[in-house]
């Protein structure tokens, strides 16, 4: 599969092999982005900066709509490209391909709704007679670094915004999983966008950090782990940041509950896709009087868990993207049972595989709380009082989303105000996502939101016409 440049596609001297993660055969054969791929494409993205800016909005609009009709119509050859690349079940898979389509249906309307604002500046003396218009230019040349996890919608909410903003960009999907956004790069290719506004670029990671340090990028926007990004930012330069990072989110399991509703969404929290996805469910603080019931529960749903080849249907659980993150994930494990906390149901490995844990007795500074375990691993403790939940939920250097069941209106409005997140989510787990809704983190989460219209606000610059009679 060629990659994507300034408009065409083509090969490299270097080969990159992409396998399935589930049973190690070969998914198709790519190749990495050199120097001078990468030079031709900022080259060619610098020379779409005026034609992209001019593109109006209802062409934008066209370009996103053509996009998302596409991708509809091939949802399940794309949605069966993510099972393999990445070994995500292909219900996850498909959910994955629907949630693409409704980020490119969120930006061809967010094309036609660029802010501007009208300003009277009369305000003080000086500003007698005058006003202002205020209009949202293209930032100009954005860099996307994608990660494995949603190869395709993580993607897309750098690609989609970008586009309806009018900014050309170079994406760089990981390099594991590159083959969905490359699949997408043969549509984007049918809709007559400048060359160079989209190029799709997989690349080794000191020929990618280029992204990061070249001054002719504007806004570099990364999805990954918190270790990479911050550091990303540290050498950015004078561009523009957005990071979409990690975490380790909890759920607050309140007495007033619906038990059922808690059990069946947080099972899913926390085991689909194995756990790798930054708001997976990774701590469960439980009210002390329904501890036991939710405990004993929740392991009988763990271990009826369906696990086995992504591709099937009926599967619900499968490997993990590779052998050194299930040990890693293993060790933590290992050493959380060392200091002292108890197995309720999972622990062991096999390969790549980690079978779905539940853990409980942990203290807040063990690895599998204080960390982001982006794995199967889920712990679960009690608590007494709401404001100790929200305080354990807290503790931490993140703070991306949490999760709050509970139908006692004085709990919402306590966790709204308190909890350190970008996003509080009621009677549903941390985990929950629609595409237009913003979507970031603080603390050590990250820096900016996406979510299209966010994204776009970021990618925009305001400037101001001031028009006056004296
Ligand atoms: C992520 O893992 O960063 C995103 C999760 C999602 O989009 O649902």
């Amino acid at each position: 599969m060629e990659i994507f440049s300034a408009g065409r596609f083509i090969k490299t001297g270097k080969e990159l092999r992409v396998m399935n993660p589930y049973n190690g055969s070969l998914v198709n054969t790519t190749y990495l982005a050199g120097e001078k791929e990468l030079e031709d494409a900022i080259t060619a993205a610098r020379s779409a900066l005026l034609p992209m800016r001019e593109l109006p909005s209802w062409k934008r609009y066209e370009v996103l709509m053509h996009i998302r009709n596409r991708l509809t119509e091939q949802r399940e050859k794309f949605a069966r490209m993510i099972c393999a690349e990445s070994g995500k079940p292909l219900r996850y898979a498909l959910g994955e391909t629907d949630r693409s389509i409704q980020t490119f249906t969120v930006a061809a309307e967010e094309a036609k709704r660029l802010p501007g604002e009208y300003l009277s500046l009369d305000w003080t003396k000086p500003g007698e007679c005058k006003e202002g218009i205020v209009r949202y230019f293209p930032v100009g040349i954005i860099a996307g670094i994608a990660p494995f996890n949603f190869p395709l919608n993580l993607a897309v909410h750098k690609l989609a915004p970008a586009i309806a903003a009018g900014c050309p960009i170079i994406l760089k999907p990981s390099s594991t999983t590159p083959l969905s956004t490359l699949m997408l790069a043969e549509i984007i290719h049918e809709t007559g966008l400048p060359e160079g506004a989209v190029s799709i670029l997989p690349m080794d990671r000191s020929t990618g950090n280029r992204l990061v340090t070249d001054p002719r990028i504007a806004l570099l926007s990364f999805t990954g782990s918190p270790e990479v990004g911050w550091k990303m930012k540290a050498e950015a330069g004078k561009k523009k940041v957005v990071l979409e990072l990690g975490g380790n989110a909890g759920v607050i399991v309140g007495k007033s509950a619906d038990l059922s509703l808690a059990l069946n969404k947080c099972l899913s929290g926390a085991f689909s896709y194995s756990g790798q996805v930054c708001i997976h469910t990774q701590r469960i603080f439980v009210q002390k009087e329904l501890v036991y019931e939710f405990s004993y529960r929740f392991a009988t749903m763990v271990n009826q868990i369906r696990s086995g080849d992504p591709a099937l249907p009926e599967t619900e659980f499968s490997s993990m993207i590779d052998e050194g993150n299930a040990i890693r994930v293993e060790q933590w494990v290992n050493e959380a049972l060392t200091g002292g906390a108890r197995l309720v149901c999972g622990g062991r490995r096999q390969g790549n595989w980690f079978a779905p844990t539940v853990l409980t007795g942990t203290h807040d500074d063990m690895r599998v709380c204080s960390q982001e375990v982006f794995g199967p691993v889920v712990t679960l403790e009690p608590f007494d009082s709401f404001s100790e939940a929200a305080a354990r939920i807290n503790n931490t250097r993140f703070g991306l989303q949490a999760g709050v069941f509970t139908n006692d209106l004085s709990e919402m409005d306590e966790a709204f105000a308190n909890l350190e997140v970008g996003g509080v989510i009621i009677n549903d787990v941390p985990t929950f996502r629609v595409d237009h809704m913003p979507y970031g983190g603080i603390k050590d989460s990250g820096l900016g939101r996406e979510g299209v219209k966010y994204a776009m606000m970021d990618m925009l610059e305001p400037r101001i016409l001031v028009k006056g009679r004296r």
